[in-house]
């Protein structure tokens, strides 16, 4: 549990938070006094000037609210240089997009690494919905890559320019509004936002029709039925989203990295209580009410949905595995060394953050990488040590 002093908010959080709920009770009182899941979450992360991701929150990294794998070490950014560097080397260049670049760390190692790798791409695009972030990456990128600043460009759609080379996204999945529904005997219930006593809280109502054929098939995909009570999230953009973002490639490689599992393990019945994570300070929650449009609201992703979406985007699936085996995959190993040099002391630190990307009770089981391909042929080294195809 939280300390009370961990939660105390300054004066102007205070206000961005009155201001959020102030605006979630207009939007509640005018969908008729109950929100769906999906709403709030697009608007406690999205709404523009107040959400999560669109008003001016730290997020992540040193003072924010959660460390992603590019932020805990460069290692993540050098080993998704390298395959990269695969794809690109294939396709005799090409450029790249990343999706939600977050403080830009990532696009900064990857662009280090395939410039000491002579595998620069033409251009390094991001697409990134956050304006706030959008100037943390150029101020980042300014800081430690002027020279190559000059390839960096932001696009305002998904749909831009095809192009060839590769598509990356680390923990953006995981951002995209849920629906969350209720399992009970006699019917099943999609859990939504009302206020209550003027606080925001949950509400279950009869689920739709269309939601009770759905919750049916995933219930079918775990192996049977829930018990009662069972909670659990089903993401209903994440086919079409991943879609329109990819796009654009006309020939190369999409590489997702997120958290999640194979649909029959995400719905498993032991999983009593869904996947929904919240981030506030440092600390994971389960309390989507906190802190409206000041704290990370996720859910796991079904990578039997993104690898559907693949399909339905004409790509191949050419890879699925643990963040663990991609990085191995990419002998993270040796780019410890590459990085490092003879600094042992600096060694002796990037073995830490390794332990920190790779251990199974830490990131590396849980977080897993995806790999489409799209008008190419070409063994992934990322994906070659394990292949977890058949579990999804
Ligand atoms: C959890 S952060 C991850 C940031 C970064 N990839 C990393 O690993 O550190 C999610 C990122 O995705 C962006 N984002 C969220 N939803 C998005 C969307 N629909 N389209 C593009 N970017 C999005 C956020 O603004 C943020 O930059």
């Amino acid at each position: 549990m939280f300390m009370q002093r961990e939660l105390a908010l300054n004066a102007d959080e205070a206000r961005h938070c009155d201001g959020m709920r102030a605006h979630l009770a207009a939007e509640i009182a005018a969908a008729g006094g109950w929100l769906s899941f999906e709403q709030y979450m697009d608007t406690v992360l999205y709404a523009p000037g107040l959400g999560y991701y669109s008003a001016g929150a730290r997020k992540f990294g040193g003072g924010g609210d959660f460390a992603t794998a590019p932020e805990i070490s460069s290692l993540f950014g050098a080993c998704v240089a390298l395959q990269c560097a695969e794809v690109l080397g294939a396709l005799s260049g090409g450029s790249i997009l990343e999706i939600g670049a977050g403080s830009g760390r990532l696009a900064v190692d990857v662009m280090l690494r395939l410039e000491s790798l002579g595998r620069l791409p033409a251009q390094y695009m991001i697409l990134e919905v956050s304006a706030d972030l959008r100037e943390r990456q150029r101020r980042r990128l300014q800081e430690r890559v002027p020279h190559l600043l000059e390839r960096v460009c932001w696009l305002d759609a998904p749909a831009g320019e095809p192009f060839n080379g590769v598509i990356l996204a680390n923990e953006v999945l995981d951002a995209l509004p849920v629906v969350r529904f209720r399992w009970r005997r006699a019917q099943i219930e999609e859990i939504g936002v009302v206020l209550e006593n003027g606080q925001l809280a949950a509400a279950p109502r009869r689920a739709s029709r269309s939601m009770i054929e759905i919750c049916d098939a995933l219930a079918a995909a775990a192996g049977g039925t829930w018990d009662e009570g069972y909670v659990s999230e089903y993401c209903p953009r994440l086919g079409a989203w991943a879609q329109s973002v990819t796009g654009s490639l006309n020939t190369g490689a999409v590489l997702w990295f997120d958290y999640g599992l194979p649909r029959a393990q995400y719905y498993f019945a032991q999983r009593h209580d869904g996947t929904l994570l919240c981030h506030f300070r440092q600390r994971a929650h389960g309390n989507p009410f906190l802190h409206p449009g000041l704290q990370d609201i996720s859910a796991w992703v079904d990578f039997t949905s993104l690898a559907e979406a693949g399909a339905a985007a004409g790509c191949e699936l050419a890879g699925f595995t643990t963040q663990t085996y991609f990085l191995a995959g990419l002998q993270v190993d040796r780019e410890m060394r590459v990085i490092a040099g003879d600094d042992e002391n600096h060694f002796a630190r990037l073995a830490n953050q390794a332990r920190q990307l790779m251990l199974p009770g830490e990131m590396g089981e849980r977080f897993k990488a995806m790999a489409w391909l799209r008008g190419l042929d070409l063994e992934l080294s990322g994906f070659a040590l394990q292949d977890l195809r058949h579990t999804l």
